[in-house]
């Protein structure tokens, strides 16, 4: 069934919001104002999802897209209008998310942080598929589907993994990739060298002489792991990723987290750090006395922050980011850094100190959770940041920390993503008689 739409906004997600016969309509690749001709693809919710079958009256920012996998590909969401107006889409989303989730009227400016919109991602995840003649495809899937979109180059990754990608391309033709079902890439802060994850189950003989292939025919390559079906991981070559940010290099082991935007991702931790130490000069010591980095990944803002606090609890579940946190903190002065290989609530509900300094919360998508932050609160620390990807648990937990007394101080956006519908954002928040 067609019909006719004038979206009035984008929301989270990546589509535009419009409504047909009263019945409100997520249409995708879509802009406000613009008239389309739409088509149902499904209802949920009392929701319906359409997509876009004809552009009656374009919107006067809609621009064509430059890359010719946009329009079946999942990756991107946004390349139909500028990364300009995105950032202020952005915002915008951010706002409306935390009004509409959280009940948060956040009248205030959002600062933007926006870097070149291309070729900043310096990690992707390539799914594989074996076609049963044996032919290998490599690429991503389409929109809500687990169809693939076989993809020869890819805009909004580094030129390093472009050229990593059509070197794996190359290899393909061979069909050593058979087996894998995904291919995870990572590149070094200068897009040198190139850490790759196989997954999937090909034949132990075939997957070894893969890696020796791979490390042999692509020199960038720097490392090749394995990791089977029953989780073990088997590396050839270098054991860890080094990624430098600042003076700090960090290393990364297949599998552990680390951000993947590489223009800003120097930026995000210099404001973390900034704002930290305060009025404070950069270099002082003292910002306070302790700061809990929870979800600290391999220690991104861990290793700065120790160099402005008397103690730094760094909080980390995943078993590989977890000793890559304690290796960085040995590398850097580890005196004023404890790790904690442990999830935050287990973490929380044991701690007892109470009043830190500061906390920074970095949590996946979820967020952090009402029991998680009841812990937390019953802490009372002095200043919480919270660094979150996904504004509706964001609006969500923050609800909860503004009835517990905490008040917001700023909200920052990072476009780390352009081209696509993610959000990051930094919010800090101070506890209300300070
Ligand atoms: C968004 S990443 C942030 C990492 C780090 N702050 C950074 O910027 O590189 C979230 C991290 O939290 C970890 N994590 C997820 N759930 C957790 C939990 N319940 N407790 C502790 N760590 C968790 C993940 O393994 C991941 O390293």
């Amino acid at each position: 069934m067609s019909f006719e739409l004038i979206p009035q906004k984008l929301v989270f997600g990546g589509a535009a919001l419009g409504y047909h016969q009263r019945s409100p309509v997520l249409v995708s690749r879509a802009l406000p104002g613009e008239v389309v001709e739409a088509e149902q693809v499904r209802q949920a919710k009392g929701m319906i999802h359409a997509r876009v079958t004809r552009i009656i009256k374009p919107a006067a920012e809609r621009i064509q897209a430059s890359c010719p996998y946009f329009e079946n590909c999942g990756g991107c969401q946004y390349q139909h209008f500028l990364a300009e107006k995105q950032v202020v889409w952005k915002i915008a989303i951010l706002r409306e998310t935390l009004s509409r989730l959280g009940g948060i009227e956040w009248t205030a400016e959002i600062p933007a942080h926006a870097a070149f919109p291309w070729n900043y991602r310096n990690q992707a995840q390539f799914k594989v598929e074996t076609l049963p003649a044996g032919k290998v495809r490599l690429g991503f899937f389409a929109p809500e589907s687990h169809q693939l979109v076989d993809i020869d180059s890819c805009r909004i990754l580094s030129p390093g993994l472009n050229k990593t990608l059509a070197g794996l391309r190359q290899l393909l033709n061979c069909d050593g990739l058979a087996g894998f079902h995904e291919i995870e890439m990572m590149t070094d802060d200068r897009d040198q060298h190139v850490m790759l994850r196989l997954c999937g189950q090909a034949p132990p003989a075939k997957a070894q002489s893969m890696d020796h292939t791979i490390l042999r025919e692509l020199p960038q390559v720097q490392t090749v792991a394995l990791e089977g079906i029953n989780g073990k991981t088997r590396i050839m070559g270098q054991p860890t990723l080094v990624y430098r940010v600042g003076p700090f290099g960090y290393q990364i082991s297949p599998g552990s987290f680390f951000q993947a935007s590489r223009f800003l991702l120097p930026e995000l931790a210099a404001s973390v750090t900034k704002a930290a130490t305060g009025a404070k000069k950069q270099d002082a010591c003292e910002a306070g006395f302790l700061a809990l980095d929870l979800y600290a990944g391999v220690g991104l803002f861990t290793l700065p922050l120790a160099q402005h606090f008397r103690k730094v609890i760094g909080v980390e579940m995943h078993p590989g980011s977890a000793a890559d946190l304690r290796a960085n903190a040995q590398t850097h002065d580890s005196s004023r850094i404890e790790v904690i290989h442990r999830s935050v609530f287990d973490f929380l509900r044991r701690f007892s100190r109470p009043q830190p300094d500061l906390v920074v919360l970095d949590p996946p998508r979820s967020g952090v959770g009402y029991p998680s932050l009841k812990a937390l609160v019953r802490l009372q620390p002095q200043r919480i940041f919270y660094v979150s990807c996904h504004p509706p648990t964001l609006a969500r937990d923050l609800a909860f920390l503004l009835q517990q007394g905490y008040v917001m101080a700023s909200v920052e956006m990072f476009d780390f993503f352009p081209q696509t519908y993610h959000i990051e954002a930094f919010v800090q928040l101070r506890r209300a008689h300070l």
